[in-house]
């Protein structure tokens, strides 16, 4: 059927799961089509909103075509398109941020209620009802199985030799009968190649024919460069201290452009025989592959720019043997990676001298993104590195401050801090201890005098000696005069992102 003809099947006030994963795998036209369907609605006074619930971000056909009309009510997990962040800043969207790994457990438990429709992108259907899954699993597999209705869209433009990339595992149960996860290395296959689905559920199948998102990457700039070398030279010195193997453990590593640095300083580097375990599969861990750096790598989604796309298209049959797309339930799931040993690397938005991490929130109160999966990471990882800029916004704001405006990972859960300044190794350290080493090796010069004048004070004045602090100035370096204005225009384009969104016609 047509896209209108299959929009027109999703009641108002009904829970949606759609695919879609880091801008891959999300469905191309019905999103769009049940936007149209709900702006003319809107125009006739109904109201008509649904809760979207997804694997993590998609793209502006899903999340920013539905967003612009006001057309969802809640939406789950990951996000970072404008307008839904627009809207859900402006308090007209309600948004759950969890963790990427308890989504689907979740749903099997009946949190979040029952789950009316499926709306699933794939590669293709079997003759005997089986679906070939497409570029992100995602929640897939619990949308098909928990979903009372399904409806299919079959993009034709995914390549067909993906066929047999995918591992969907359907051993999973509800507490108490659950078993051990039988996964002891990246490249173990523990499911099947397809997803099953129960034909009389669909009530609705759209061809399509349109690629991913696929976002272009810019090269690494100095920043990243710097970040990405403290990395790697951290590794190779916990080789020499016989703290990891030499090929090391499983890499996770979260998305963006200083991600893509360490894998290109990796790609350079001395390290031999790598795997990855992680979420999502970037432009960087693709060339790892293809120069023999890595042998193999686990994702629940690909993340691409249009060039590593024609490369993969190229040589689909080289990187089937290499590459295994999971559920996001398994590619995240804390017994698998505090099993496996992965060593983490995720951006941040701003830790504090303690250790605390803040990934998304501005200023306390606006989202950014969402926590994704680096939570699933940070907390069981062998080794749970945090990343960002010393400072954002040209200098104005530092992102090493006394105290987080938003917790996302405890002091418990982080590891190692690097900034283009330097890397605090936490390990061991005490929160005195800690406070000492990330302000030295991780704050910019021009804030570092600050910061350890605020600590000093802090210890002297502090009620409590064991996490010093003065709450009446915990959040000075953001309410600075220079700081606000900052972080106001930050906000403000996260606030804005509606006005850039185009409503379908
Ligand atoms: N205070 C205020 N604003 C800040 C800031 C700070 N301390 N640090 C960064 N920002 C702003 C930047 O200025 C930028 O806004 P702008 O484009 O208006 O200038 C924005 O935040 C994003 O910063 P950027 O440096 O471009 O970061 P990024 O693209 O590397 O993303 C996160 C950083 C934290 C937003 C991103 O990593 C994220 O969403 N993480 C959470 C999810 C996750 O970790 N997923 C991976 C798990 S597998």
């Amino acid at each position: 059927m047509s896209a209108s003809e299959a929009a027109a099947l999703i009641p108002a006030g009904s829970n949606v799961g759609m695919s879609g994963f880091t801008g891959s795998g999300y469905p191309k036209e019905v999103p769009a089509a049940l936007a149209e369907r709900i702006n003319a609605l809107h125009a006739d006074g109904f109201d008509f909103k649904i809760s979207v619930w997804t694997g993590a971000s998609t793209a502006p056909e899903l999340d920013g075509a539905l967003a612009a009309v006001d057309g969802i009510e809640m939406r789950l997990p990951y996000q970072s398109d404008p307008a839904c962040r627009a809207r859900i800043n402006a308090g007209q969207m309600d948004y759950i941020d969890i963790h990427l790994s308890h989504v689907a457990q979740f749903v099997w438990f009946g949190f979040f209620g029952k789950l009316d429709v499926a709306v699933v992108e794939v590669a293709g259907i079997l003759e005997d009802g089986r679906l070939v899954p497409a570029t992100s699993i995602g929640n897939n597999k619990t949308w098909l199985d928990q979903a009372d209705k399904i409806i299919l869209e079959v993009n034709n433009r995914i390549n067909p030799a993906m066929e047999g990339m995918h591992d969907i595992y359907y051993g999973t149960a509800l507490p108490p009968h659950r078993k051990p996860i039988p996964l002891v290395t990246p490249s173990d296959r523990i499911g099947e190649p397809y997803f099953r689905c129960d034909p009389s559920k669909i009530i609705g199948i759209v061809e399509t024919h349109a690629y991913d998102r696929n976002s272009a990457f810019t090269p690494p700039d100095e920043t990243s460069r710097l970040i990405a070398g403290h990395i790697l030279e951290f590794l190779a010195h916990e080789v020499k201290k016989g703290r990891m193997p030499e090929n090391l453990l499983p890499l996770q590593s979260g998305v963006g452009n200083t991600a893509n640095a360490v894998m290109a300083g990796l790609e350079q580097g001395q390290f031999e025989n790598l795997t990855a375990y992680t979420e999502v599969l970037q432009d960087g861990m693709l060339h790892l592959l293809k120069r023999g750096k890595m042998n193999f790598a686990s994702a629940t989604a690909f993340s691409l720019s249009p060039e590593a796309v024609d490369d993969f298209n190229r040589d689909v049959d080289f990187y089937r043997e290499r590459v295994v797309l999971r559920p996001q339930e398994i590619s995240n799931h804390p017994e698998v990676i505090r099993r496996l040993g992965v060593i983490a690397m995720n951006g941040m938005i701003e830790a504090d001298i303690y250790g605390n991490v803040n990934s998304t929130h501005i200023r306390g109160s606006s989202i950014m993104n969402g926590i994704g999966g680096s939570g699933d990471f940070a907390r069981n990882a062998y080794l749970s590195f945090f990343m960002t800029p010393s400072t954002a916004k040209n200098g104005q704001l530092s992102c090493i401050v006394p105290m987080v405006s938003h917790v996302d990972h405890t002091e418990h859960d982080v590891q190692v801090i690097v900034t283009e300044q330097g890397l605090a190794d936490l390990r061991g350290l005490t929160p005195k201890q800690r406070a000492k080493v990330i302000i030295q090796n991780c704050s910019h010069p021009s804030y570092r005098a600050a910061l350890q004048a605020y600590y000093e004070r802090a210890l002297r004045e502090s009620p409590g000696r064991h996490t010093p602090h003065m709450l009446n100035e915990a959040f000075s370096f953001i309410q600075s005069w220079k700081a606000e204005k900052a972080a106001m225009e930050v906000e403000k384009a996260i606030h804005s992102g509606l006005a850039a969104t185009k409503v379908p016609a």
